[in-house]
């Protein structure tokens, strides 16, 4: 058995600052064993070159067992969430293409440019209206938040009326620290899922639009998707879509109003927002882990033995921060190019909704400075918190005021 190691992967300080807990972990070897919240015993990578190989050899690090059954989650939880996590994420091939092909053409760069100009303009008025309520304004809730969530049930096609209720349910699941809130938590699950379904149900009766119509259709065809598997669709796409864009959009627009320089430097032209989002993309590292792996056979992960039956997940935010991958990654430079990250992870299950992300982050900051160039902290920087969800750097609040 492996050595372990004790690491608080939900520690403030980790949250705040990856850098010295990644170095540490780095100094043990590139893969480390150890417990983390909710999935227990684990190795964890920790260089750029051991995640993408994970990720990339999908032979051999699989999503599931070699009966079907999902890693890495107690064994009740499967039971409790049931059909809500066969969702294309968590299924190796062939199932995995089966599932993501019917969404991917949605996806493609071109279909994305398509929707700038009206993802642009929801990004005005969600800034024109961000003191509507009164000052100073949780850039979080009011802005970072909304955007997504709107993109995606439109693209979805779900009714804007029902967004309160995923707004609650986004909120409910930041709470997600260990598997007893998790306990806390089914309720609203069991709620949505129930939502989605009469979602379809309605798609299937009366037509409509978006993705929840195209899977009619794919249904109506025959053979490609079951029922459960389309609700397992919409809840990943709902989640994947909204949360993590979420928090790229607060932690950017953090990094932004605590340098105003860097702000001014942006402002003065647009056009460097693409690559500027890239760095956040890396510095900022929404999603600090993979979903984990399970280990087919014993492998030499770059010196590392793993065992049939281990568990092994990805740590991006250390890929990201590997001085291997990238000269200083400790500093932000918005002008960092090239730029290696595995934010949007690597291999088959690389992040369908990357072009939106990145063009969602890019309206998202301009249309918000443009607006509120004086935009300022409300409080001083040091009290700004983390959520201790383990896995995702997500900020809690960003109070702010609209400055001079
Ligand atoms: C997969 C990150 C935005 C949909 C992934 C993975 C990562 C990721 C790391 C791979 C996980 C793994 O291999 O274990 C992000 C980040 C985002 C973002 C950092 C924003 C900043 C989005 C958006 C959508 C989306 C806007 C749109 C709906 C998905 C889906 C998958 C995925 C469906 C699963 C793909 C597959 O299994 O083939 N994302 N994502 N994501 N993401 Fe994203």
């Amino acid at each position: 058995m492996a050595q372990h190691v004790d690491f608080d992967f939900t520690s403030e300080a980790f949250f705040r600052d990856p850098q010295a807990g990644v170095a540490q972990l780095r100094a043990v070897g590139p893969a480390v064993f150890t417990r983390f919240p909710i999935i227990g015993r684990v190795w964890i990578t920790t260089t750029y070159e051991a995640a993408a190989r994970v990720l990339k050899d999908s032979a051999t690090f699989t999503l599931r067992k070699e009966g079907g059954a999902l890693v890495g989650l107690p064994w009740w939880m499967p039971r409790v969430i049931g059909t809500v996590a066969n969702n294309m994420l968590t299924m190796d091939e062939p199932d995995h293409t089966r599932l993501r092909d019917i969404v991917d053409e949605a996806f493609r760069r071109r279909a994305v440019l398509d929707m700038e100009p009206h993802i642009r303009a929801i990004a005005d008025h969600l800034a024109e209206e961000l003191f509507a309520a009164g000052s100073p304004a949780d850039l979080v809730q009011r802005y970072a938040r909304m955007l997504p969530l709107a993109v995606i049930c439109e693209l979805l096609g779900l009714p804007p009326a029902d967004r309160p209720k995923f707004i609650a349910w986004a909120n409910s699941l930041a709470h997600l620290t260990n598997a007893f809130s998790f306990l806390r938590l089914i309720g609203g699950l069991f709620k949505m899922r129930r939502y989605l379904q009469e979602r379809l149900q309605v798609a299937r009766e009366e037509g409509g639009e978006g993705l929840i119509a195209e899977l009619v259709r794919v249904e109506k065809e025959g053979g490609r998707i079951t029922p459960d598997e389309m609700v397992a669709m919409m809840f990943l796409l709902l989640n994947a879509g909204s949360e993590t864009t979420t928090h790229l959009i607060s932690g950017s627009v953090f990094e932004l109003l605590k340098d105003p320089a860097r702000r001014e430097w942006l402002a003065a032209d647009w056009s460097r927002t693409g690559l500027a989002v890239e760095e956040f993309l890396r510095f900022v590292s929404p999603v600090q882990f993979s979903k984990p792996r399970y280990v087919r056979h014993d492998v030499d992960l770059e010196g590392v033995k793993l065992k049939k039956g281990d568990r092994v997940m990805t740590m991006l935010v250390a890929a990201n921060l590997d001085p291997q991958a990238n000269e200083h990654p400790e500093r932000l430079d918005l002008e960092r190019r090239p730029n290696r990250h595995l934010s949007f992870g690597t291999g088959i299950h690389f992040c369908l909704g990357h072009q939106l992300a990145r063009i969602e982050a890019s309206c998202a900051l301009q249309a918000l400075f443009t607006r509120w160039p004086g935009l300022k902290l409300a409080v001083e920087p040091s009290q700004i918190h983390w959520r201790r969800r383990p896995g995702i750097r997500m900020i809690a609040a960003l109070p702010a005021v609209a400055g001079d």
